[in-house]
């Protein structure tokens, strides 16, 4: 099968995480780019990278690459494409843009409109019709990158994007996206090797995504949508065969999930039943404080409160309580914590052996790892 030049987008601080997903699932000339892994495959990759790949956002096929002088070669370079292998008149279209230190372009906007205007034009001057732009429910997203004078264009084979693996009915009031939660979990090495805690689940989207990695469960496997099935070349055959089920991986490890509230701890319940992975984790009601498991060897992953979106009367005192914790009753085990209040993380008072840097939304946040070591241990 013949190969394309593919991009996967994702999130600041996932570009390793996801390129070696990519290699994983047989990506050539794999390449980390910024917020994005560059790669070839073929369509069953194509597939295959929006049904696996766990720290992906979107996955791009490329349609051509140009440099351009000014707008106006912009236009034409674009008409100059052959579009009637990716629409056809009686299809509808949306244009994604970004634009970077583009002198041309102030805004995407205006991308957009150029890049729509080609299109058109190219299908008036064969047909005398064009075909509708759809911003809601495209039946093909065509996706413009311009960074200074170069432009990729790219048709978008995912659709919504692949956070949304259609289990998140529920959410507290702060949930983490699933890529960040998935990629956290690969950044912190876990891959079912051990125990897994996070004891202030709220949502549950850290163990939800952690049992799907524990037990091989594709990312998008209750996605019912892709961009890809509407293109002309859908193959549904191959697609069949991307979906045949997978031998799950034998896990003889526990993956507990707690929280102080028991509303968001319902919700936490209901996503991982609607996930399939409801009995695989032991869920529990209870404040960190007062929490009693006996965990050993394993991998504590958590995303307390920032006091940003969530109020919390006595931010320093809870992150002194999750440091004391994980000192007297959690040592021997890899602990890891996601955080925006860098200040308050502080009074953890335990010093990180690693800080990695990823955003949460739009907030700066530490990752960072403790490994509380046990008394009676030399080294873990
Ligand atoms: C930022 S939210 C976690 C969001 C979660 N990662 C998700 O994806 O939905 C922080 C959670 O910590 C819980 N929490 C706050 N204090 C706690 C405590 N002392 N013990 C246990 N959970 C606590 C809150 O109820 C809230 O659900």
């Amino acid at each position: 099968m013949k190969d394309f030049k593919l991009i996967a987008k994702t999130l600041a601080g996932l570009e390793d995480v996801l390129a070696r997903e990519i290699k994983n699932i047989g990506g050539k000339n794999v390449r980390r780019g910024n917020r994005a892994v560059y790669y070839e495959g073929d369509l069953e990759l194509i597939y295959k990278s929006n049904y696996q790949l766990r720290t992906a956002l979107r996955v791009l096929k490329e349609i051509e690459y140009f440099q351009f002088k000014n707008v106006d070669q912009f236009y034409l370079k674009s008409k100059n494409i052959d579009w009637s292998k990716y629409l056809s008149i009686e299809e509808n279209f949306r244009i994604d843009s970004v634009v970077i230190n583009s002198n041309d372009f102030r805004n995407s906007m205006f991308a957009s409109l150029k890049v729509k205007d080609a299109i058109a034009d190219y299908f008036r001057e064969k047909t005398g019709k064009r075909p509708d732009v759809n911003t809601d429910e495209p039946d093909i997203i065509i996706n413009v990158h311009i960074f200074e004078n170069s432009c990729t264009l790219s048709i978008d084979s995912s659709g919504e994007s692949l956070h949304k693996r259609g289990y998140r009915i529920k959410q507290g009031e702060a949930p983490l996206n699933e890529v960040l939660a998935a990629g956290m979990i690969m950044l912190a090495g876990w891959y079912g090797n051990s125990d897994f805690m996070d004891p202030m689940c709220g949502s549950g989207t850290l163990p939800i995504e952690a049992a799907m990695i524990a037990h091989n469960i594709p990312a998008a496997k209750l996605r019912k949508e892709f961009a890809f099935q509407k293109w002309h070349d859908f193959d549904t055959l191959l697609w069949d065969k991307v979906i045949e089920p997978t031998p799950r991986r034998e896990f003889r490890h526990t993956i507990y999930a707690s929280d102080i509230s028991s509303g968001n701890l319902l919700n936490a319940q209901t996503n991982a039943r609607r996930a399939l992975v409801f009995n695989k984790i032991k869920f529990q009601k209870a404040d960190f404080k007062d929490l009693q498991i006996d965990f050993r060897n394993g991998t504590i992953i958590t995303n307390p409160p920032y006091g940003e979106r969530l109020i919390e009367a006595n931010l320093d005192g809870l992150y002194q309580m999750i440091g004391e914790r994980l000192k007297h009753q959690y040592t021997g085990n890899d602990a890891w914590i996601l955080s925006a209040a860098a200040d308050s993380m502080k009074f953890v008072g335990l010093k990180p052996n690693t800080k990695i840097e990823l955003m949460n939304g739009a907030l700066k946040c530490k990752f960072n790892q403790y490994q509380i070591f046990d008394g009676k241990m030399e080294k873990k």
